[in-house]
């Protein structure tokens, strides 16, 4: 999936010894979501540019959610990782606005072969965030951008501009 936004092949023949992997890329009028959810989050929000989890704790076919401090609040993210891909979203559904795990890093379905969101159950790309099926058909995630480092994923949003 070389080029789409929020996405990571690797291991590569020459490993950066940082590498942002999602570039800020916007989607429009996605950036501005207002959040819906009344579920509240126990994730202890993080510095930008900090230590998510080792790569090792974010096993293929799993999803971990975040916390980040930001100049517009904190935001919730979600790393998920499939196959030789890595990437991340922010933890808001395209719908209304909701995060997608009701249940605590609950992303993935069954199979984990797609992201699903617990409100209405729409159905997402991991490579890329589109949404397959469900009231949201044909809207994308937000990516957000993390970096690969020691072993180890790492908030990128420092690196973000300013959505002010
Ligand atoms: S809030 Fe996610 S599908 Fe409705």
């Amino acid at each position: 999936m070389a080029g789409v936004p929020g996405a990571l092949l690797y291991p590569r023949a020459a490993p950066q010894p940082e590498e942002v992997i999602d570039a800020p890329v916007r989607t429009a009028g996605a950036h501005a979501r207002p959040r819906g959810g009344a579920r509240l989050t126990s994730r202890e929000p993080l510095a930008p540019g900090a230590r998510l989890a080792a790569l090792d704790e974010i096993p293929d076919g799993s999803a971990r959610g975040f916390a980040i401090r930001t100049p517009r609040g904190v935001v919730e993210i979600f790393v998920v990782r499939q196959g030789t891909w890595l990437g991340a979203y922010e933890n808001v559904c395209p719908h209304v606005g909701t995060p997608l795990d009701w249940t605590p890093d609950d992303f993935l379905d069954r199979e984990r072969r797609h992201i699903v969101c617990a409100t209405h159950g729409a159905i997402f790309r991991i490579e890329d965030g589109v949404c397959l099926a469900g009231p949201c058909q044909g809207d994308q995630l937000e990516p957000w951008p993390v970096a690969l480092r020691d072993g180890a994923v790492w908030d990128a949003s420092a690196t973000m501009p300013d959505p002010g």
